[in-house]
């Protein structure tokens, strides 16, 4: 069995800049997760914004007032009891590389969009982030209405409906949209309840090969450490399938580039878990949810500096194929998504395209260009299965933007 406190669902936070997830994480948490303290000095650690926090239910009070993160039930003097524990995926709201929210999309299995109650709806990244959750189909969505304690009564409904309207016809149509004030520490118990049935956690096949989307990789070693107590690579990501338990084998893919006889070729890398953790918790058994580090026998040159980033970890011999060239059916969007975006012109042959599947994003130009398919060459393969989403970036003035989604041929 695992431990209470093992996540067993990740839960997206999007929205835009300053409309209250770090606030909102923080009344959620109870205690806030310190990514920083005690799991680095114990060795493992992974820095990918996230914060676990613990629903409870308090046994003697009426719904949704019994929905609380506090172990106490102060009105009734009762211990609460647990009801799981899941884990926020934080997409920096200021990050404008669409990327960084996507790949965080690979591991999501919904999403609670924080919008805030005192600015005109729409603002940019809301529209960014939802068209994200839009093309990696996560529709398991609640909107938290933020800030309601800054508005009147009329701005409030003025402002809800401004979300119901923008919502029409996206994957968040029909979602719940639960006013909140994250500061105030208000209504957390709906948006607990919300969230509690509109996020179920998966249901997961325990016997299914494991499957880790590796996002960061570490050398957790200081430096000066002697070989005798040089701590092997550490994997940062999710497990999306199976189980993974202490000295299990696993392979990665790609893998590494290896050079042999003037020729570059990638080659998988196999290694043993030396440990687990989850939940901030050395554990023995893993299942989906939550993110995991692994401890393995790698040596950590390999892992060192997100070498390792984008990968797929499972079992030898189970893994997806892994691509240098690929063909994907195209969507593309009709408009660029934000405040200053055109029309969105087709793929044309031998232009640069940044792509993102799974966790791994590389760059890919474009070797043949029809209607609605297009053909890549990567800078850096990808292990990926077909019929995988791949979210399309093209290089506009400064910055890479949103064009469209693809699917792996
Ligand atoms: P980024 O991480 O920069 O994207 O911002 P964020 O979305 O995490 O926003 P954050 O939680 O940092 O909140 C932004 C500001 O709004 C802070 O000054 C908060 O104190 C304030 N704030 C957040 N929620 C509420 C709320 O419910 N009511 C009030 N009055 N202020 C809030």
């Amino acid at each position: 069995m695992t431990s209470n406190k093992q996540p067993e669902v990740n839960i997206g936070l999007v929205g835009h800049v300053d409309h209250g997830k770090t606030t909102l994480v923080q009344a959620l948490s109870g205690e806030w997760t310190d990514q920083h303290s005690e799991e680095m000095k114990r060795g493992i650690s992974i820095r990918l914004g996230y914060a676990d926090a613990t629903f409870r239910r308090c046994p003697e009070a009426e719904e949704p007032e019994a929905f609380t993160v506090d172990e106490h039930c102060d009105d009734h003097d009762v211990d609460t009891d647990h009801l799981r524990t899941v884990s926020f995926v934080d997409a920096p709201g200021h990050e404008t590389l669409m990327a960084t929210m996507l790949s965080g999309a690979a591991i999501m299995d919904g999403a609670v969009l924080v919008i805030s109650a005192t600015e005109p709806v729409p603002q940019a990244q809301t529209e960014e982030h939802l068209s994200a959750l839009d093309i990696i189909g996560i529709d398991n969505i609640v909107i938290a209405q933020n800030k309601v304690d800054l508005v009147d009564e009329e701005r409030a409904m003025q402002n809800y409906e401004q979300i119901q309207e923008f919502v029409e016809g996206t994957v968040a149509e029909g979602a719940p949209v639960v006013p909140i004030s994250a500061g105030q520490e208000a209504n957390i118990d709906l948006l607990i309840e919300a969230v509690q049935s509109e996020i179920p956690t998966p249901e997961r096949d325990p016997d299914e090969d494991a499957r880790m989307m590796v996002a960061r990789s570490f050398d957790i070693n200081r430096p000066g450490t002697t070989w005798d107590d040089l701590m092997g690579g550490v994997l940062g990501g999710s497990l999306v399938g199976g189980q993974l338990d202490v000295d299990d084998e696993i392979e990665l893919r790609p893998g590494r580039e290896v050079e042999e006889g003037g020729k570059t070729e990638w080659q998988p890398v196999t290694t043993t878990v030396r440990s687990l953790q989850s939940g901030g918790d050395f554990v023995d058994t893993v299942t989906p949810g939550g993110l995991l580090g692994v401890g393995t026998g790698l040596d950590p040159a390999i892992t060192k500096g997100d070498a390792l980033a984008g990968q797929v970890a499972g079992p030898p011999g189970s893994l997806p194929p892994v691509h240098e060239t690929f063909t994907m059916d195209v969507d593309l969007l009709e408009r660029i998504v934000g405040d200053d975006g055109g029309e969105v012109d087709e793929i044309s042959t031998g232009e640069p395209l940044m792509l993102t599947i799974g966790t791994a994003t590389t760059v890919g130009s474009v070797t043949s260009a029809r209607d609605d398919e297009c053909e890549v060459a990567l800078k850096r393969p990808v292990c990926a299965a077909s019929g995988s989403k791949i979210a399309i970036n093209r290089r506009v003035g400064a910055r890479w933007r949103l064009i469209g989604v693809g699917t792996l041929r």
